[in-house]
């Protein structure tokens, strides 16, 4: 490679990581965009770290927006999954069954040492929502050793105002009729 290609090829790969670095670090949901009802599968991705490589994360914890039943956690190798769950009052029909409680918090425990990402996946059935409903499922990362957890709950306010925020809640965009 000549050595003016090889500067140019630098400058690329440090610009791509600098526009990359900033959303790597945040915990995130995928896909970003969902049809407004019926099956889904999300990944939860941690990419984000505790501060030091041997304290590491301990558990991911999420919480389950409105709007979602059935829904069951990714066995996921070397984390115990847990959760809890919240009333549906009054309960609701969906398919053949009626749905009288839902999960509020799904969490996995384990080790996620910094520099590494993990992802864990969240099965459910949304219930039908307005087109351009976007769902924010906040999550919360713990760490070992007693480091400060890190909230990532916070939503754009007003609806759709771009400020970048610190810590956003992982949020999916619903669109009538989306096909992956
Ligand atoms: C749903 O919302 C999207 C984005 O706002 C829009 O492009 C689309 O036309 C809407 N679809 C329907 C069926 O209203
Ligand atoms: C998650 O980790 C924090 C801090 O390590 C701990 O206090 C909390 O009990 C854990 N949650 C679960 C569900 O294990
Ligand atoms: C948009 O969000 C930013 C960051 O949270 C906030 O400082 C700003 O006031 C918001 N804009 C409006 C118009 O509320």
């Amino acid at each position: 490679m000549a050595p003016t290609t090889r500067v140019f090829v630098m400058l690329g790969a440090l610009l791509v990581a600098a526009l990359a670095a900033p959303a790597a670090g945040h915990v995130t949901i995928n896909p970003k965009k969902a049809a407004t009802e019926g099956y889904m599968v999300f990944k939860m991705r941690l990419p984000h770290d505790c501060g030091d490589a041997t304290i590491g994360t301990s558990n991911l914890t999420v919480t389950l927006p409105q709007g979602v039943i059935a829904v069951k956690q990714e066995q996921v190798a070397g984390w115990k999954a847990v959760h809890t769950m919240r009333k549906i009052d009054p309960p609701i029909q969906s398919g053949s069954r009626m749905y009288s409680e839902t999960m509020d918090t799904a969490t996995w425990v384990g080790f996620l040492p910094d520099g590494l990402y993990r992802e864990f996946g969240l099965s459910l059935k949304m219930l039908p929502q307005k087109n351009g409903t976007i769902m924010y499922f906040k999550s919360s990362q713990d760490c070992h050793g007693g480091f400060p957890p890190r909230n990532w709950d916070m939503i754009p306010s007003p609806p759709g105002n771009m400020t970048r925020l610190l810590s956003p809640a992982p949020a999916v965009t619903l669109i009538e009729g989306y096909e992956a």
